[in-house]
């Protein structure tokens, strides 16, 4: 029999993917959890419409998944609602990372096989011992701390970091993580969510950590020489050390560049031989293919840089 697979945050970048996938794969019977109640929407980039959300959920639908709806800050809720679900994925926001422990409870007492907890970043479970206290290093410990409550929960764990989302790199000047020649794991949101349902049905998955590279495997210098061909032209970028990264990340006041900042100094505070990304699925998925990078910058990853540039200060603290 088909195991049934839970998708929580399942309107976002990753979990709307993610459910898309679930379904062009057929291997799982597929449920959405709704969220019932006022919990505040702490989506990254803010809240999809309402009717936005209800079009998915329609679409959705049609192709067989179920809709379930629990208040997800109450255990009498989530309980009879988690009934039935073999495998809980969460594409929980990274402001509402708190947002898991209730489902985690839950899902132990609903008799949920495995969790899927949201991650989709670097590998924490070694970020959080990195020297500088940043905000990031913050969710790193919470996000470590929560692959233990799943533990601790008796439920099987699958956790996938997914390295850098593209989009989120690519303001100019490109402020490089180092001397741009090492190989970083570039994940779109999207080829995150897709590539969830692959790790998910495969069997070295299960209680595994899975650093994936859903879109590409490569150094910044090959990413962003890859760029220039299809811009046609260069893209300015700063290598930044350690240092450097430390210095504007403490002097940038709180707010979304803070956070891309605190991430730039993770990066490069790596000690060698403890990379924070690895490429998982070249092991163990060859058969999966991230969007390729020509469609990826022209259709998505530019575009979505104009966007960010019209609304966030360009990282203006960043500077060589
Ligand atoms: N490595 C990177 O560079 C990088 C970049 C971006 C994100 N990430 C990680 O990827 C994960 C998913 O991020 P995302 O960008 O896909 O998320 P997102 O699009 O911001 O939001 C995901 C969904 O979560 C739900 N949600 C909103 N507010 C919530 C709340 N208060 N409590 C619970 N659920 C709430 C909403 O879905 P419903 O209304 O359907 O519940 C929303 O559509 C996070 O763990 C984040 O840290 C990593």
């Amino acid at each position: 029999m088909n195991k049934t697979v839970t998708v929580y945050g399942a309107t976002g970048v990753a979990g709307s993917a993610c459910v898309d996938e679930l379904i062009d794969q057929g291997l799982f019977n597929i449920q959405v959890l709704l969220r019932q109640g006022q919990d505040r929407d702490r989506s990254t980039l803010g809240a999809r419409a309402q009717s936005d959300k209800q079009a998915l959920y329609e679409r959705w639908q049609a192709s067989g998944v179920k809709l379930i709806e629990a208040d997800v800050a109450s255990h009498v809720s989530l309980i009879p609602a988690l009934k039935g679900t073999d495998y809980l994925v969460s594409c929980a926001p990274y402001a509402a990372t708190e947002s898991q422990y209730a489902l985690i409870y839950a899902a132990r007492e609903a008799g949920v096989e495995r969790f899927v907890p949201s991650e989709f970043g670097f590998i924490y479970e070694w970020e959080q011992f990195w020297p500088m206290d940043t905000e990031h290093r913050a969710i790193a410990r919470q996000k470590a701390f929560i692959r233990r409550v799943i533990e601790l929960a008796g439920l099987d764990y699958t956790i996938i970091p997914a390295g850098l989302w593209i989009e989120y790199y690519m303001l100019e000047p490109v402020a490089v993580m180092g001397d741009g020649n090492n190989k970083f794991a570039w994940s779109s949101g999207g080829d995150v969510g897709r590539i969830i349902p692959h790790v998910l049905a495969h069997p070295a998955s299960r209680n595994a950590i899975c650093p994936v590279a859903a879109t590409a495997y490569c150094s910044w210098n090959e990413l962003l020489e890859t760029r220039e061909l299809l811009l046609g032209r260069k893209v300015a970028r700063n290598y930044l050390g350690a240092e450097q990264w430390q210095a504007a990340y403490s002097n940038q006041p709180p707010g979304p560049v803070k956070t891309v900042m605190a991430i730039g100094v993770a990066a490069t505070q790596c000690p060698e031989g403890m990379p924070l990304w690895a490429n998982w699925n070249g092991l163990h998925l060859p058969e999966f293919k991230g969007t390729p990078l020509q469609e990826l910058f022209p259709n998505y990853i530019e575009p979505f840089t104009a966007a960010m540039q019209a609304s966030l200060n360009p990282l203006s603290g960043v500077t060589k």
